[in-house]
């Protein structure tokens, strides 16, 4: 069996004679990241059914403080922004719950979260990868805190990369800077099933440069939760199929990144996102998650691009389009999304995102206070 990247947490602990004058704080930010070879159906033990890759984000992060209280009588996560029922808690707890198995330290405090997103609430706009992979980081920080331990950044972003995933598979991808996968592949040295590694190393330059254009067709929550979309596709009339075009894309997506041919990424990318709305589509029951504005937007970016302007979308499990480009083609790209673009997303939303560098520490005296 090999051995958990947690295990230098599971060493000496030192909270038993710890007390309320020992409290303290951490806060953590982390972006949200958007897929290019989608993550989508699921094995045992919170592991992927097939490689996965994706851009990190960086205007869409949440950050999160943590206060952690020794000596009060009710331990764990007591409460998310003052609330005892707000509605990520339970993501949180389940997270927390897992890691508590992990590293047993973390049952013997308690812990206050404090969080905020950067992106406006109702926007349709998950934050599950950036919320839980700050809160990932926030608990990997207590830990190494509690046993004493310093730790290696390279170490704690593998540590909390391993734990996000439990929380949310995709958050396991946001604790690097630029592009990362998660999953097994032959392509890639130390890749693996159980945390995401960071690729930017062999990823072009200009690449790291791309802009994301969030287009915010429809501000409602997705109908279809992430657990049901991953449980459909256990004996979905495709799943074979997808499993070889998930491999084969991973191999495209990276040829284009390292060579920085951006008309390839596009090409895969949007075949990636169509391919995810007809697993969606074909499941059983099947969900329809288009608007008939993002496939308006859809054959508009098309269009564009017959006409020389080069950009392409991409789409998560949801109605909203992510739309790509080039930094050098920043200004033609954004004019044409404010002309032809703008107007079909609800209240002419859209978040002017790009590849990002990565999760933050912060100052835990000031943060979310
Ligand atoms: O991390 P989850 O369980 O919310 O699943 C994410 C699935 C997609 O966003 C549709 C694809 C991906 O790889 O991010």
């Amino acid at each position: 069996m090999s051995i958990s990247p947690l295990s230098p947490l599971n060493g000496m602990d030192l909270s038993a004679g710890l007390s309320a004058g020992d409290n303290f704080k951490v806060a953590w930010q982390s972006p949200s990241n958007i897929a290019l070879v989608k993550y989508w159906g699921k094995k045992d033990g919170q592991l992927p059914a097939s490689p996965s890759l994706s851009m990190t984000l960086e205007k869409a992060i949440t950050q999160t403080r943590v206060d952690v209280i020794f000596g009060e009588a009710e331990k764990g996560l007591v409460s998310l922004n003052g609330s005892i029922d707000h509605p990520f808690l339970p993501k949180m707890q389940h997270l927390l719950d897992w890691m508590t198995r992990q590293i047993p330290c973390l049952s013997k405090v308690t812990l206050r979260a404090t969080t905020e997103n950067s992106f406006p609430h109702s926007t349709g706009i998950a934050s599950s990868a950036s919320g839980i992979s700050a809160f990932a980081l926030c608990l990997i920080s207590i830990a190494g805190k509690i046993h004493g331990l310093e730790g290696d950044p390279a170490d704690m972003m593998r540590m909390a990369s391993f734990a996000a995933r439990m929380g949310s598979g995709s958050a396991c991808r946001s604790l690097y800077p630029g592009f990362s996968t998660w999953g097994a592949t032959p392509l890639f040295t130390g890749s693996s099933d159980v945390y995401a590694t960071p690729i930017a190393e062999f990823v072009h330059p200009e690449m790291l440069l791309l802009r994301d254009a969030i287009l915010v067709v429809s501000a409602s929550p997705k109908s279809l939760p992430s657990t049901r979309g991953h449980q459909s596709m256990n004996g979905h009339p495709f799943f074979s199929g997808r499993i070889m075009q998930a491999n084969r894309n991973m191999e495209e997506t990276f040829a284009a990144l390292s060579a920085n041919d951006f008309e390839k990424l596009g090409m895969v990318a949007e075949n990636e996102a169509l391919a995810l709305h007809a697993l969606i589509m074909s499941a059983s029951p099947g969900t329809m998650l288009l608007k008939p504005a993002s496939v308006e937007v859809i054959h508009r970016v098309r269009d564009a691009r017959s006409s020389g302007l080069s950009l392409f979308f991409t789409l998560d499990a949801g109605a909203n389009v992510h739309v790509m480009y080039q930094a050098g083609l920043a200004v033609a790209v954004e004019k044409f999304i404010g002309e032809a673009l703008q107007p079909l997303c609800e209240n002419g939303r859209v978040i002017f995102d790009s590849c990002g560098t990565g999760p933050r520490k912060l100052n835990e005296a000031t943060a979310g206070s």
